[in-house]
């Protein structure tokens, strides 16, 4: 991985139009989940469709090193036999979970009950980022934190012997708080409760359940939704099958919104509603996206996507619909770019504690493309130049941040002169196969050397 290698820089310049079917990766949030509900479960679970990216991957390893068996059977075909609530074993060596908030944090949250210390790690990336918000709610069950200044990694995370359970109240929307706090609500007796300020993905309560455990959501007193789960269950091992994930399917989507006389499929996608707010953004710029054949798989709603060249146009997007889409302004702001007319995203402050500094790496990236931005502390207005008044030209920071890269990447395919990253190598954590599935539409990307 090109985290602790060298650079990987990739440059896009516009293609024809972008045709065919695009298979998409299992998705990242519910592969993570699948593994630690896995490594938590009696029994042996199988899980297919799991994203083989480096950020799972590390997830898989962790799994393995508090003591579960995971084992690799096939494309995308995993088991992972558990340990059951409270079964985890100390690991013996520091635990690297290399780019992964969602798998630190998740994972934290998994072993706080549990009478073990563990050490956990990650890249530069990971090292900068706040744990502070995970720690705060584990000190309350009972577990110690011992971290770098600010609460970072590394850090080391002392279990509570004696684990009580909590009713904690998110201070923001964050779907890796509350699914620490489930976690850790697992071997604690009781009730265990967290109350978001907003949905979030709901894939942890979804997939708890799945497993057995008893998860009642309603609406919080005072706002918000509460969740309650009833501690120190038996997880069962389960079937699984991870539905193809959306956030990864937004880039060669909006490819196709943004190259002339495109038509992509994308099959088999994830539709759970806390996380289709970029699909409901881009159609109210006028995008024609078409779902068909929704269904459920593997216990989440799923459709077949269709995305076609469109003219779009700037829109306004709600601050309470972030949740629902907080890993796609990224690529939200580059197609806003190609709109008419300006595009106004509120309530985005989040976006500042990503992989990276997202509203910065996005603000400067289109600077580098010679379009118009304004940046608050969580807002971003981008300045729409319509779909073939983008400039392109320059060279985007990734700042090891999978989907900046990928964002800058498919703005290179519109844009008139070629866009480059200074590196692609992060794409691998999220999404290995983009560069082949990209050429494979009809839009292949370069090493900057072939690229004069
Ligand atoms: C995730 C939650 C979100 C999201 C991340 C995946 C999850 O993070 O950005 O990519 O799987 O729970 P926050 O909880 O920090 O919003």
């Amino acid at each position: 991985m090109s985290a602790h290698g060298a650079p990987q820089p990739l440059i896009s310049r516009a293609a024809g139009a972008l045709k065919g079917e695009a298979i998409i990766p299992g998705d990242k949030s519910v592969s993570h989940r699948a593994l630690i509900l896995g490594a938590l479960a009696v029994g042996e679970t199988r899980i297919t469709g799991l994203l083989e990216g480096q950020d799972v991957l590390d997830t898989a390893r962790a799994m393995a090193a508090f003591g579960a068996t995971v084992t690799r059977t096939g494309d995308g075909a995993w088991t992972v036999r558990g340990v059951g609530v409270g079964g985890f074993a100390e690991p013996e060596d520091v635990i690297d979970c290399g780019n992964s908030g969602t798998g630190v944090r998740l994972i934290m949250g998994a072993m706080a009950t549990t009478p073990i210390s563990a050490t956990f790690t990650g890249d530069a990336s990971l090292r900068r980022r706040p744990m502070g918000r995970i720690t705060d709610p584990l000190a309350l069950f009972g577990a110690r934190a011992h971290g770098r200044r600010g609460g970072r990694l590394p850090l080391t995370l002392v279990g509570a012997a004696d684990p009580v359970p909590v009713s904690y109240r998110l201070p923001m929307a964050s779907a890796q708080v509350k699914s620490a706090v489930l976690l850790a609500g697992l071997n604690a007796p009781g009730i265990t409760e967290a109350i978001e300020p907003e949905a979030t993905r709901d894939h942890t309560e979804r997939m708890l359940r799945g497993f057995g455990a008893v998860v009642e959501v309603a609406e919080a007193e005072g706002g918000g939704r509460l969740i309650r789960l009833t501690g120190q269950p038996e997880l069962i091992a389960q079937t699984l099958a991870v539905p193809r994930d959306p956030s990864s399917a937004a880039f060669p989507m909006v490819a196709a919104l943004l190259v002339e006389g495109s038509e992509v499929v994308l099959p088999g996608i994830g539709m759970n509603p806390t996380r289709t707010g970029l699909i409901q953004t881009l159609r109210e710029m006028g995008a024609d996206l078409e779902a068909r054949q929704s269904r459920e798989e593997g216990g989440e709603p799923a459709a077949d996507l269709v995305a076609r060249y469109s003219a779009l146009k700037g829109v306004e997007v709600p601050p309470e619909r972030a949740p629902s889409m907080i890993d796609e302004y990224p690529i939200l702001a580059v197609a806003a770019a190609f709109a008419e007319g300006k595009t106004v995203m509120r309530g985005i402050g989040e976006l500042r504690v990503k992989e990276s500094d997202r509203i910065d790496a996005v603000a400067r990236g289109l600077e580098a493309m010679g379009v118009r931005i304004e940046e608050t502390e969580d807002s971003l207005t981008v300045h729409g130049m319509g779909a073939d008044g983008v400039p392109g030209g320059g060279t985007v920071a990734t700042h090891l941040d999978h989907r900046i890269a990928m964002s800058f990447l498919v703005g290179g395919l519109a844009s008139r002169r070629p866009v480059g990253v200074d590196d692609a190598g992060p794409i691998a954590t999220s999404f290995p196969a983009f560069g082949p599935l990209m050429a494979a539409l009809g839009a292949p990307m370069g090493a900057e050397d072939d690229a004069a």
